[in-house]
């Protein structure tokens, strides 16, 4: 007869048991929250591509502190709607741009909040691509100064650690040199390092404004067939000297969250984008399935995959799970 001294069921007999011997532990520290900051003013608008989330002008900014304190998270990133856009997008790092001036008021309303910023140039380029054109291609080494002007503005505006998204080669190596040169060698870069040609960032180019006029984005993002060549991205990206990578999007990529964490020793982050979140709420709201515990249960996922940090639409109501231990 089979022995049935052995029984795992045993260790799932109660709550209180099953949270003793869990796996995957996770924490509200863990958790960012991308914020999207418009200029303007008077604005505080639903996104309708992201039900739940919001454009908010500088001067609505309280409006986003008072979520973040109400939910105990206290990382964001951010990304910027400029006014104007123009064929170099020059609005990126300007002084007063609008990442620059809501990383100041951030920073007046919410002392302990850690701010991190995307830097890319899709949301102020006029044709919406990643970086400055020659013909309808992207050049990398012109593109690779304007992304270190945007990071050394966004430092100089007081960002705490700024995340290139842009996929052009050596942009780490580049934007490390200017920080280092002007005074900010103490400020982190976390890189999207594979970051792919992906589908599910839908409804955030929707909410950003940063869908490319023309042509697509598969000759700088990666092809979602490649593993090893993320894993090849991660390596160049740890060698240029980033202190965080990341993989983008998440859910469709555990295998590779799985892989670089056993590969790099750098803390790893995973973004659950835009089109993560928008087909959880909207199968929800079709009444299909549980959002709460969709949310939950994408989210350890993610970390059982491997990795220490989540960039989430999400993450307000994930501390709040965290906290009811409901998840974690
Ligand atoms: C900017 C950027 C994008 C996202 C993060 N930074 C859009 C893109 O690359 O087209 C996507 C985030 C999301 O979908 O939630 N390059």
């Amino acid at each position: 007869m089979f022995d049935q001294s052995i029984r795992p069921r045993r260790l799932r007999t109660s709550d209180t048991l099953r949270r003793m011997v869990r796996e995957t532990r996770v924490s509200p520290d863990s958790l960012v929250y991308p914020a999207f900051i418009a200029e303007g003013e008077h604005i505080y608008r639903e996104i309708p591509s992201l039900p739940g989330q919001y454009h908010y002008s500088p001067d609505e900014l309280p409006r986003l502190v008072e979520r973040l304190c109400a939910h105990g998270v206290s990382r964001v990133m951010l990304f910027g709607l400029p006014a104007h856009k123009d064929a170099e997008g020059t609005a990126a790092w300007a002084e007063d741009g609008i990442v620059q001036q809501g990383i100041r008021r951030l920073r007046d309303l919410m002392p302990g909040l850690y701010i991190i910023t995307d830097v890319c140039m899709c949301e102020y380029t006029s044709h919406g691509h990643c970086g400055i054109l020659c013909g309808h291609e992207v050049d990398n080494d012109r593109t690779l100064e304007c992304l270190a002007r945007i990071a050394l503005s966004h430092a100089r505006a007081g960002a705490d650690m700024v995340a290139p998204s842009d996929m052009m080669d050596g942009r780490v190596a580049a934007i490390r040199r200017v920080l280092d040169g002007n005074g900010f060698c103490n400020i982190p870069i976390m890189a999207y390092s594979a970051k792919f040609a992906s589908s599910f960032y839908g409804p955030f180019r929707d909410a950003a404004g940063s869908a490319p006029a023309f042509g697509d984005r598969k000759s700088y993002q990666m092809d979602w067939h490649n593993a090893r060549e993320a894993m090849r991205e991660c390596a160049l990206d740890v060698r240029e000297g980033a202190d965080i990578i990341m993989v983008k999007p998440a859910l469709a990529y555990l295998d590779l969250i799985h892989e670089a964490r056993s590969r790099f020793d750098l803390p790893l982050a995973a973004y659950s984008v835009s089109g993560e979140y928008a087909m959880i709420k909207a199968a929800a709201a079709a009444g299909l399935i549980d959002e709460h515990g969709v949310m939950c249960e994408s989210a350890a996922a993610v970390y059982r995959a491997g990795a220490d940090i989540l960039i989430t639409y999400y993450a307000c109501e994930l501390a709040g799970a965290i906290r009811a231990g409901e998840i974690g």
